[in-house]
């Protein structure tokens, strides 16, 4: 099925978003982060490359975003190149059934987030991601590394965005305290969360965001550079969490309607892995109540199923 899809994938990417368009609007823009709130509700892209390095695009696909939480696949993966498994003593991989933003498991789990994807799950991350050094140094690395995967070095960050979430990021830095008061941080707070705050604040399109993910759909291996970013289990399993805990409570809907394993970001955008046959990347910045892209979502599920690409 997958050779006679892959023809026909330009016309059924077109189809998606002629279908979705008249939807677009639906949804709220995130506005907690005052900058996001800027953003045009109507934008709505959508990039699948498969393994081949085809690239299939529509909308606005080209238009860099804010990648927000998205970001925190990146982080984990160059956490667990520092740390191998010995991360999993500082964060968890349940589903936590909580907001993205939520601080209740905290209190009776002893400080140690739920899993690597919530917000307070992704600071423990980026303080593994420091292991000594300054943000300024954490940054870019972190910057450094999504350029190695997307094969990009022009992308960036939009530092407007990381002074506006460090400007409004009251629930972070309370989240970034209690873990601490538990011995859960390593560096000083506003290290740490100045580091978490611009990892958000990377900007792509849905074009460069698909390149970044695509070593997660090649065994670990990005077919187009060539370059072996993980082994094979470590990509499997990075799968396995982008599944279970990247779309927060959201995640079991996600999966029951798209069935492949994803991340999503406030911005908007959505990264999406179909396992040994592409990476797809989807932004539309109006979101659910779970904080995940409506028609982002609803064109996943879409492409999922125009092409049987569930991993079920
Ligand atoms: O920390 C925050 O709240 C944001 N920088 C990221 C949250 C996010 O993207 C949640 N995703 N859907």
């Amino acid at each position: 099925m997958c050779a006679a899809v892959t023809g026909d994938l330009q016309a059924i990417i077109e189809d998606i978003h002629r279908t979705l368009k008249p939807r677009l609007g639906e949804g709220k823009v995130a506005d907690y982060i005052p900058e996001l709130a800027k953003v045009d509700p109507e934008k709505f892209g959508i990039a699948v490359i498969d393994l081949e390095g085809n690239v299939f695009k529509a909308g606005d696909c080209d238009e860099a975003f804010s990648i927000q939480s998205v970001s925190k696949v990146f982080t984990l993966t160059l956490a667990l190149g520092k740390h191998g498994e010995t991360t999993w003593n500082r964060v968890g991989r349940e589903p936590s059934g909580s907001a993205f933003n939520s601080i209740v498991q905290l209190e009776h789990e002893n400080g140690k987030p739920r899993n690597p994807f919530i917000n307070a799950g992704a600071i423990v991350v980026s303080d593994l991601v420091m292991a000594g050094h300054t943000p300024r140094e954490a940054i870019g690395e972190i910057v450094r590394f999504v350029q190695y995967l997307a094969d990009d070095a022009t992308i960036g960050i939009d530092p407007a965005v990381a002074r506006s979430e460090a400007a409004t990021g009251h629930r972070n830095e309370a989240l970034a305290h209690f873990m601490k008061s538990f011995g859960k941080l390593t560096h000083p707070v506003d290290h740490v969360l100045g580091v978490y705050f611009h990892q958000c604040a990377l900007a792509m399109n849905c074009v460069q965001l698909a390149r970044a993910g695509l070593f997660l759909a090649g065994n670990g291996r990005n077919p187009l550079t060539g370059h072996t970013v993980v082994s094979s289990q470590r990509a499997r399993r990075i799968n396995a969490l982008m599944l279970t805990c990247g779309h927060y409570d959201g995640s079991g809907d996600f999966a029951y309607h798209v069935g492949l394993p994803g991340k999503s970001g406030v911005g908007g955008g959505i990264l999406a892995v179909a396992p040994g046959r592409a990476s797809v990347a989807v932004w539309s910045p109006g979101l659910n109540r779970n904080g995940n892209s409506l028609i982002g979502s609803l064109a996943l599920e879409m492409l999922a199923a125009k092409t049987g690409w569930s991993v079920f």
